[in-house]
């Protein structure tokens, strides 16, 4: 698996760290509320519980999964709910938990759907972001790192559903896809 990585552009120990730091600044802003972290399945999974352990204050989790990508490394544009939440979020403070933006088309999509259950609050815990890709205006309340437009895997992320395994996150040599 590792010989499928080109570079490695996040190791452990920064992804500990810089989540340390989110995870600090959740804790202050939503003192007192009633936060609700909501996983989108699975690229999220680990960004979440290393994320959760670094809250200090009362907070739930729940996930839902969406599928705009298939197997390909580009996105379709359509978005699918293949898994809804299992709790009801009105008058709840709402904080999806999301691996990385792209073209921004898959929270965009999650912002507005999870609005119309009338919550307190929708804002957005993301990993990693690709400026360049961005195709719809997404407001961002906590970012991890700006990423280079590359097909990234590890920590998470996948390429056709593997490297989400990887401990670190790193650049996928172009072979794997192409
Ligand atoms: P968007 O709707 O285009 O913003 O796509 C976001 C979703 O695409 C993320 O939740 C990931 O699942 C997937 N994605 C985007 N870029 C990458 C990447 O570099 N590696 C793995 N998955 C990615
Ligand atoms: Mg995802």
């Amino acid at each position: 698996m590792k010989e499928d990585i080109k570079e490695i552009l996040f190791d452990e120990e920064t992804l500990r760290n810089k989540i340390k730091e989110i995870g600090k600044q959740i804790s202050e802003d939503y003192a007192g509320r009633d936060l609700i972290l909501i996983g989108v399945l699975k690229g999220s999974v680990m960004f979440m519980s290393d994320l959760m352990k670094e809250i200090s204050i009362y907070c739930c989790m729940d996930f839902m999964a969406v599928s705009s990508y298939g197997d390909s490394t580009q996105t379709s544009g359509v978005v699918r709910i293949l898994k809804d939440l299992d709790y009801h979020i009105e008058g709840k403070d709402i904080l999806i938990v999301e691996d990385i933006i792209d073209s921004g088309i898959t929270l965009k999509y999650l912002i507005e759907y999870l609005k119309g259950r009338k919550p307190n609050s929708v804002e957005i815990a993301c990993l990693l972001n690709k400026p360049d890709r961005r195709k719809v205006d997404i407001d961002v309340k906590y970012l991890g790192f700006d990423v280079p437009d590359a097909f990234l895997v590890g920590y998470g992320l996948d390429y056709a559903e593997k490297y989400r395994n990887l401990p670190y996150i790193g650049v996928l040599k172009e072979y794997v896809y192409k």
